[in-house]
């Protein structure tokens, strides 16, 4: 199959109107990351988006919506405080688990389950589309299984080429990392998934909010805690090389490097980490410069959103690299630190705390 790449025009949206309508999938981007969209009635669009992605088919999906969609539609109600949520939040990188409409909602796209996840995204690109077809569309973020989630056009084509007929190309995703998932349907309201809107903020409305006790634990040591949103207990990502996310000052990473120089030899070295984080190792190592690849989350000046936008960027470049041993610069959970932590270290293969 040829795979196109088109920018969003009157004709790119009928040609993907007409697709969605065929049963076909159709990547598109939104605020988070780029999604693999299909018809969120079409059987053979969810099954194709099962198939390309290489996706367990327990893993539900999330059906977004435009702004004027009938959210009756596809949930049978809508639970106490979503609401205030969506009124605050929507569209916007949230999404929202409801009851399920069980006449619209097949198996298929929930995993048997008997609620849904729904979101209306904020994205320009992903509004027009929704807009323009008027259709409810389930999409995961548009990766292969296994790998980081597309924050551009050309991520989607890295793992999607061949396998589906078109990408709607909106440039570069905004916020990075997926949306929050917060589920509302038990007596204690929880978020499944952290994501672009923190904590903090769901707290403002919903002050008795929580995280899942699952997504809480840094690193999941007790497997008996098993998370309330069937995709969060895949490891996701796992990079060919070695992860090491470590709360190590620079120095302390610059000496584990050299270490590394010294004892393991053929070996690919790389580091993860803010520009100031990369000019305090050289500082204390200068020699690393040349030996040790550098991967930039952008500078520590410009905050956690900046870091967030290009973490699934830099985890899908250390595999480019072929790196086989790398270190990631642990962040503070605070704000959407949670999320990009939540991330970071569902990649890594090694947890170093202070
Ligand atoms: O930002 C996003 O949410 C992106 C963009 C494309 O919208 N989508 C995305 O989809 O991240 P995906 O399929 O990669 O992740 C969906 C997550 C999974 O962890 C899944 O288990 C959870 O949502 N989920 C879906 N339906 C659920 C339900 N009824 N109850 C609990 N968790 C659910
Ligand atoms: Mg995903």
């Amino acid at each position: 199959m040829n795979t196109q790449i088109k920018k969003i025009t009157p004709e790119s949206l009928e040609m993907a109107k007409n697709l969605l309508l065929e049963g076909q999938v159709v990547a598109f981007p939104t605020e988070t990351v780029y999604g693999l969209g299909a018809y969120a009635y079409s059987q053979e669009g969810i099954a194709r988006i099962y198939e390309a992605k290489g996706r367990p088919s327990d893993n539900p999906l999330i059906v977004h919506i435009a702004p004027n969609f009938d959210l009756l539609q596809i949930a049978r109600e809508v639970p106490e405080g979503a609401k205030a949520l969506m009124e605050r939040f929507w569209p916007g990188p949230m999404t929202l688990i409801m009851p399920k409409n069980r006449e619209t909602i097949a198996d298929t796209v929930t995993g048997g389950l008997d609620t849904v996840a729904i979101r209306m995204p904020s994205d320009p690109s992903a509004m027009a589309l929704l807009s323009y077809t008027g259709m409810p569309i389930v999409a995961p973020s548009a990766n292969t299984s296994g790998r980081p989630s597309p924050t551009s056009a050309m991520h989607v084509y890295e793992d999607m080429q061949g396998k589906i007929p078109l990408i709607l190309d909106g440039g570069s995703c905004q916020v990075g990392v997926e949306s929050t998932i917060v589920d509302l349907t038990d007596e204690k309201p929880l978020v499944l998934r952290p994501g672009g809107i923190t904590l903090e903020m769901l707290r403002e409305v919903i002050p008795e909010i929580d995280l899942d006790p699952a997504v809480k634990q840094v690193r999941s040591v007790d497997a008996s805690v098993v998370p309330k949103a069937p995709g969060m207990k895949y490891r996701h990502y796992a990079p060919k090389g070695y992860l090491i996310l470590t709360q190590e000052t620079p120095e302390e990473v610059a000496r584990d490097l050299e270490e590394d120089l010294q004892t393991i030899s053929g070996d690919k070295l790389g580091v993860i980490a803010t520009d100031e984080f990369w000019q305090e190792m050289l500082k204390a190592a200068p020699q690393l410069e040349g030996q040790v690849a550098m991967i930039s989350l952008g500078s520590r000046r410009d905050d956690m959103e900046t870091v967030a936008k290009r973490l699934f960027g830099a985890l899908r470049q250390a595999d480019e690299l072929t790196l086989s041993r790398f270190y990631g610069e642990a962040f503070s959970r605070e704000g959407v630190g949670e999320a990009v932590m939540n991330r970071f270290r569902k990649a890594s293969s090694e947890w170093r705390e202070r």
